[in-house]
């Protein structure tokens, strides 16, 4: 046993939380995991008759016969939106509020299960109506809101395919989504009101398909958010509430295959362009709906809110899908945590008396911050009492943020549920069960049960518990990306790599703890930066740079370590004019800035710019981006640098604007 493993904290489940959990104490968690390991698809095949309904039942649970393409309950037909609303409806749960929305300005609007369905029934009935058939792509392009939720389940519905466009991404990234997915049809709004400003969105729109390649788009729908003008180009254009007002409220769903595709989600990977992740309908919905119920242990009365936004794969299946399918209620907040002020969500939790909060750690380490530098917006200003669970996605959290979280939001009485996952996986991979599994701060524990997560080397090997390696998925499970849409080669080579056996990569490193076989994740083994918890590849920003052809001649990008965001982006530039200096590189770093979140979005900016006259190569020309994320740091260059072409180039390297 490590010293290290001795110094770990580790808190229990409180007793009253763990007595009603879905999942109840270990005996529980490890009797599921055994049944799991037992019978795999038994247990499969026992869960998706329990928590999704079919209209056809399937006969097989899995088929491997095309692995890595993997197909699960393929014979069953079903149809999400179904599950998620009528189901619900039919169950009595009509009346029960399925959504509550917190509006930037505060204001609050409350649907329940059967107006959603009304809702959403209509938009599927206006999408048929303009010859959106099962199969097709639709972009949506829309702000955080109940519309949102309502297009993607409408989507659902006629078996449209989606493929939603974080709110934040330029009009450039947002045509080549569209091309990409060779979608008919987008679904925008006129604005997004965020942080009390309005944003563009309809004209964001406009400009993506005036850069062209967007042929296959027959219609636009605009959904009035702000009032604020915009440009309505007939035929093309529609307003939402047009094409749905006179609609019918109810809607014969499209019943369809398990696999028959839900949505693509595009996210980046270490190299090329953004890569559509392609989820299944019936898998996809059962592990959402499960670990909805199971990691969050939502009951009834829960009022559910998962902070994250419907443009990431948090926000589809945490927002728009899983509690849903689980017949919760649920927060759908259109802010930011800052404004008002940064007790926006303490106020917010308080205000509708949530139950179980989900969020990023690097809001968490921001409002730590804005707490200190304002301590009025500390959380113990608000009633937080009715919180009993706490979640945290999409990068690691450092244990004093975990120990913040839980003793000042969580009253000390809040099991944190720390959730490993990716687009790619559809839902939980490792996380604790609330009820059931004893936390350590930083350690996202173990697999959820019937997930087959370890840790191998390079061909691999499993590695002893105590040694860090690379973090596989050993089998195949339910909600797994199926492809990368348009390209299942980069599908294969991505995520399928030859020497490791046929298990699932997922790209990033990990460790086991000796003493209970925990799991710490280390951060990405390859070219994804993790900003934010936003996923961006280096490669693209590199791309974006490259491409402002009249300024850069190369740049290369790397990530370095940061308090708030988890990691920063820093940029290494080489201009076509000599190295700038003092005022001057200034305004052409913020030049650059500017381009960048042009090209990708403001999600993309680089926060360090560094200029050189060239950049650290080997003799045979290649890039040393170990150099430059050691110089990034600001650390001195340890490593032996003999064959380096240009040593001299590092010091100048090292010098910020
Ligand atoms: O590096 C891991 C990190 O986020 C990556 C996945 O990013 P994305 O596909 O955008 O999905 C984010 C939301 C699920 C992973 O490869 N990551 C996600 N959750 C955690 C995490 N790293 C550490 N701990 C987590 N809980």
């Amino acid at each position: 046993m490590s010293e290290q493993n001795h110094e770990l904290k580790v808190y229990a489940p409180p007793a009253a939380l763990a007595a009603g959990a879905h999942v109840s104490g270990m005996a529980a968690y490890l009797k599921l995991a055994a049944e799991a390991e037992a019978d795999y698809e038994g247990y499969w095949g026992r869960l998706a008759r329990e928590f999704v309904s079919w209209k056809k039942p399937f006969t097989k649970v899995l088929d491997e016969s095309n692995a890595p393409f993997f197909k699960w309950f393929e014979d069953g037909t079903l149809n999400v939106s179904y599950n998620c609303l009528d189901r619900n409806v039919e169950r009595g749960l009509g009346d029960k509020t399925a959504i509550i929305f917190e509006a930037d300005d505060g204001a609050v609007t409350k649907v329940s299960y059967a107006e959603l369905l009304a809702r959403t029934c209509r938009l599927a009935n206006g999408l048929r109506s303009l010859g959106v058939k099962k199969g097709d792509r639709v972009v949506i392009y829309m702000s955080m809101g109940i519309e949102g939720v309502v297009a993607m389940q409408a989507c659902a519905r006629i078996g449209a395919t989606h493929s939603v466009v974080f709110g934040g991404f330029s009009a450039q990234s947002l045509r080549d989504r569209i091309e990409d997915a060779g979608a008919v049809l987008v679904i925008t709004a006129d604005e997004q009101a965020r942080g009390g400003k309005a944003l563009p969105l309809k004209s964001i729109v406009d400009e993506a398909l005036a850069l062209g390649g967007c042929d296959s788009i027959r219609n636009v729908i605009v959904y009035q958010r702000t009032g604020g003008k915009v440009a309505l180009n007939a035929p093309r254009d529609l307003w939402l509430h047009e094409l749905t007002y006179d609609r019918p409220t109810t809607c014969e769903p499209e019943w369809v295959s398990a696999e028959h595709p839900l949505f693509l989600l595009y996210t980046s990977g270490s190299t090329g362009k953004p890569k559509g992740v392609q989820h299944s309908t019936g898998g996809y919905l059962l592990h959402a709906a499960l670990t909805t119920k199971w990691t969050f242990d939502l009951k009834d009365d829960d009022v559910f809110w998962c902070t994250a936004d419907i443009g990431w794969v948090t926000g589809h299946t945490y927002i728009t899908y899983g509690p849903l399918a689980c017949g919760g209620t649920e927060i759908v907040f259109e802010g930011v945590p800052t404004y008002p002020d940064a007790a926006r969500f303490w106020k917010t939790i308080e205000k509708h008396k949530v139950t179980i909060f989900y969020t990023a750690p690097t809001a968490i380490r921001s409002l730590i911050k804005a707490a200190e530098t304002n301590p009025a917006t500390h959380p113990k200003h608000s009633d937080l009492s009715s919180l009993r669970i706490l979640g945290s996605v999409g990068e690691p959290i450092n244990p004093a943020a975990w120990e913040w979280y839980h003793a000042n939001v969580g009253g000390g009485r809040c099991p944190i549920v720390d959730t490993w996952w990716q687009t790619e996986t559809g839902g939980h991979m490792i996380t604790p069960l609330p009820g059931a599994t004893p936390l350590v701060p930083g350690s996202c524990t173990l697999p959820f049960p019937g997930i087959t997560a370890a840790i191998v080397d390079e061909l691999g090997e499993d590695v002893p518990n105590g040694q860090g390696g690379i973090l596989v998925v050993k089998k195949p499970w339910p909600s797994m990306i199926r492809t990368i849409y348009g390209d299942p080669e980069r599908f294969k080579k991505s995520y399928y790599p030859p020497e490791l056996k046929g298990y699932y990569l997922a790209g990033d490193g990990a460790s086991r703890d000796a003493e209970r076989g925990y799991f710490t994740i280390t951060g990405r083994i390859d070219d994804v930066l993790n900003v934010s918890g936003h996923r961006m590849g280096t490669m693209e920003i590199e791309s974006a740079l490259v491409a402002h052809t009249d300024l850069v001649a190369e740049a290369a990008v790397v990530g370095r370590p940061d308090d708030t965001t988890g990691e920063a982006i820093c940029a290494f530039v080489v201009l076509k004019r000599s190295r700038p200096t003092g005022e001057e590189a200034k305004a052409i770093a913020k030049e650059l800035r500017d381009w960048v979140a042009k090209e990708i979005g403001p999600i993309a900016k680089p926060k360090d710019i560094r200029f050189g006259d060239n950049l650290p190569k080997t003799r045979s020309g290649k890039i040393m981006r170990r150099l430059l994320r050691q110089v990034a740091k600001g650390e001195a260059v340890t490593q032996d640098i003999s064959t380096l072409e240009n040593p001299a180039i590092l010091e100048q390297l090292a010098q910020t604007n």
